[in-house]
């Protein structure tokens, strides 16, 4: 039997801010289904990452290769990797203040790639009950928590098959976070394979087996989150700043 193929397989990356590399030569991978980690302090590049693969401008994507189900993506444009189901939660949310819960999710079912087929409100609400909840407040109400949690309700309903969750858990109450990984949990249900940036190394272990940490924009540790665990705990490796 043939080798099973990563969802997301990324192979010397490099991207620059300006003249500054913030992605320097990273390798990784996720299998389908799977959840990784991306671990880092602020400024190790994990939004600069992401950015990357998903081939936003900034930073300038300049070398290596960025692969989809074994499809080089690298190169395309952003609409074309939303297409073959890339999708991301960014960090600023960037939720539409003015529109209710329900119409940003309704805005973001319409923006859906052409030739995706997005997710009904009602599956939404079945995965992100919180969200239902609140489906008539305006943006603007959220706590940031509950933006959190709309941005990736708002990224789900696009159907992504890898989908990117950038420093989803920072700020957020103990009870928010059982909340989003309860949400996380169900998303892992679907199948869809997650890439997932923070420095919240309790809250990656309960959803990632395994991770990756940057430091400078390259790549330090990969490995079990359990490992590198015991690497902080040991002071051998730290997420400080
Ligand atoms: N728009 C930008 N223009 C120039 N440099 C930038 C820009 N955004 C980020 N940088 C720089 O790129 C590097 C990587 O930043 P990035 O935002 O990817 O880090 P991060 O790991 O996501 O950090 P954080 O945990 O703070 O979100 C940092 O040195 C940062 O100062
Ligand atoms: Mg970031």
């Amino acid at each position: 039997m043939a080798a099973p193929i990563p969802a997301l397989d990324i192979d010397g990356l490099v991207s620059w801010y300006g003249k500054v590399e913030v992605v320097s030569q990273v390798t990784l991978h996720a299998m389908p289904g799977e959840t990784v980690a991306l671990l880092g302090r602020n400024g190790a590049g994990k939004s600069a990452m992401m950015r990357t693969i998903l081939g936003l401008e900034p930073p300038i994507r300049r070398a290596g290769s960025v692969e989809l189900d074994g499809e080089e993506i690298t190169g395309r444009e952003t609409h074309e990797i939303a297409r073959l189901g890339v999708g991301m939660a960014p960090d600023d949310r960037k939720i539409f203040p003015h529109l209710t819960v329900e119409e940003n999710l309704v805005l973001a079912q319409k923006l859906t790639a052409s030739g995706r087929e997005p997710r009904t409100l009602g599956e939404i609400y079945a995965m992100f009950p919180l969200v239902a909840e609140l489906r008539r407040r305006g943006g603007a109400g959220l706590s940031g928590g509950e933006q959190k949690l709309l941005a990736i309700a708002r990224a789900a309903i696009q159907r992504p098959r890898v989908l990117m969750l950038d420093e989803t858990s920072e700020g957020l109450s103990p009870v928010m976070v059982q909340e989003l990984v309860a949400v996380i949990h169900r998303l892992q249900a679907e199948g869809i394979t997650m890439l997932t940036a923070d420095q919240n190394l309790r809250f990656c272990s309960k959803i990632a087996k395994r991770g990756y940490v940057l430091e400078r924009g390259r790549i330090v540790f990969s490995g079990s989150i359990q490992e590198f665990w015991e690497k902080v705990e040991v002071g051998e490796m730290s997420l400080m700043n």
